[in-house]
């Protein structure tokens, strides 16, 4: 979501005569685009802040926009803590980014009628399709960052899919919960289906669904269109029902893992997140994430550990021992590897739809890492029959 936003941000930048650069000491200007969905993250992107100041003092007219879901929280603390940030622009005032700048003495617009040519690698083409998230998740701070879910309309959305595929063979759609896609009765199914008619289009993805959307219609849109990629990352967060309850996750462990038995007939592979250390968290409960993620057979899963974040309703619930974390993290992290594994070497055997991301090397429709010896362009998609795996890549 950052990664898109910050793209846009940069389509504005780029009318004040910016260009992009990875190499710092070459830049007019340091864009910083925060999350700060755990305290890590967020502190993170404050001591890199506080490292600019350095850079900033070397070299007259240098630049620095501190933006996203951290500013959004921080606010006016921003610029108090840190003068070195020029301008502080949260993540609700994002489609004002052009006004703030124009309104800022620190910019001038430029006469540009073409945009700086982009040096990224061309296979995914990010597209937001919705902003912001209505779910209330006791532990999560994006709804008071991003504010109320609203759905970008429809002819946007696809306009941007089709610029898109000029470029990249693979779209992938975003939004909080984009599942929960809903333009006045236009439904994100109905939106896979139309992106799926863009001939350039050749792989559909879309990140990251929330379990309690997904309805019979998307299995139906799933079957009756091939480039829709078989692999969801569906973040389960625990394998605990009275944990899920407790976090206003809205299914219980049972209607996740039924979820997951209908993609698995479709031949879908699902990666997830999980919330380690939950306030309310037991060992037994533990247990059952650590049962159940044996039972979905994840392909990946990224684990975190719990991390309060001030004005959510689980911030509240005092913590448990950090010691008691950590080690129910580690055990953790050692099934989804082994789960991990195994679904890559499930794939022996199979002939796998891939698409090139470098000349040796690129993903399955199911998102599982590949490589040949054998050179292929880069953005073409190939059937190719797996032959091996050491269950971290496909051979
Ligand atoms: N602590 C730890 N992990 C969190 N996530 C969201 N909020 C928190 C929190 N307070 C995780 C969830 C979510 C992912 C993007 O970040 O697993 O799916
Ligand atoms: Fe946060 Fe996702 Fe829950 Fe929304 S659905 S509150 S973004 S964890």
């Amino acid at each position: 979501m950052n990664e898109a936003d910050s793209e846009e941000m940069l389509l504005h930048l780029f009318g004040f005569g910016y260009q992009k650069t990875e190499v710092l000491s070459e830049a007019d200007l340091v864009l910083i685009n925060t999350c700060t969905i755990r305290d890590h993250a967020e502190h993170r992107a404050l001591s890199y802040l506080g490292r600019l100041a350095k850079w900033k003092a070397e070299k007259q007219g240098r630049k620095i926009i501190f933006a996203g879901c951290a500013a959004e929280r921080l606010g006016k603390k921003v610029q108090k803590r840190f003068p070195q940030a020029d301008i502080v622009c949260g993540a609700k005032s994002l489609d004002k980014f052009p006004e703030i700048l124009e309104r800022s003495s620190l910019f001038k617009p430029v006469n540009t009628t073409e945009n700086p040519k982009e040096n990224t690698k061309k296979i995914t083409g990010q597209v937001s399709i919705m902003r912001g998230c209505s779910c209330k998740c006791a532990y999560c701070i994006v709804p008071y960052v991003r504010g109320e879910a609203s759905s970008i309309p429809p002819e946007i959305v696809l306009e941007n899919c089709r610029n898109k595929a000029q470029n990249y063979p693979e779209i992938m759609l975003l939004g909080q919960t984009v599942n929960a896609y809903n333009y006045k009765g236009f439904t994100f199914s109905k939106l896979l289906a139309e992106v799926c008619k863009i001939p350039e289009v050749k792989r559909v993805r879309f990140l990251s669904p929330h379990p309690v959307f997904i309805k019979e219609d998307f299995y139906k849109v799933v079957q009756d269109n091939p480039k829709i990629a078989r692999h969801l990352h569906l973040p389960l967060q625990s394998g605990s029902t009275k944990v899920l309850k407790d976090m206003k996750r809205l299914y219980t462990a049972e209607e996740y893992l039924q979820i997951i038995k209908n993609l698995k007939r479709l031949d879908f592979l699902i990666s997830t997140d999980i919330i380690v250390g939950y306030p309310t968290e037991t060992e037994e409960d533990f247990k059952r994430t650590l049962n159940l993620v044996k039972k979905c057979g994840f392909s990946f899963a990224y684990c975190f550990k719990f991390s309060p974040r001030a004005g959510t309703p689980a911030a509240e619930i005092p913590e448990i021992s950090q010691e008691i974390v950590e080690n129910r993290l580690n055990i953790l992290l050692n099934e989804i590897r082994e789960c991990s594994a195994v679904a890559y070497k499930s794939r022996i055997g199979k002939t796998e739809e891939i698409l090139f991301e470098t000349k040796n090397s690129g993903r399955t429709s199911g998102n599982l890492w590949y490589r040949t010896t054998t050179p292929k362009a880069i953005g073409s998609i190939e059937q190719i029959l797996i032959k091996d795996s050491n269950g971290k890549i496909l051979r």
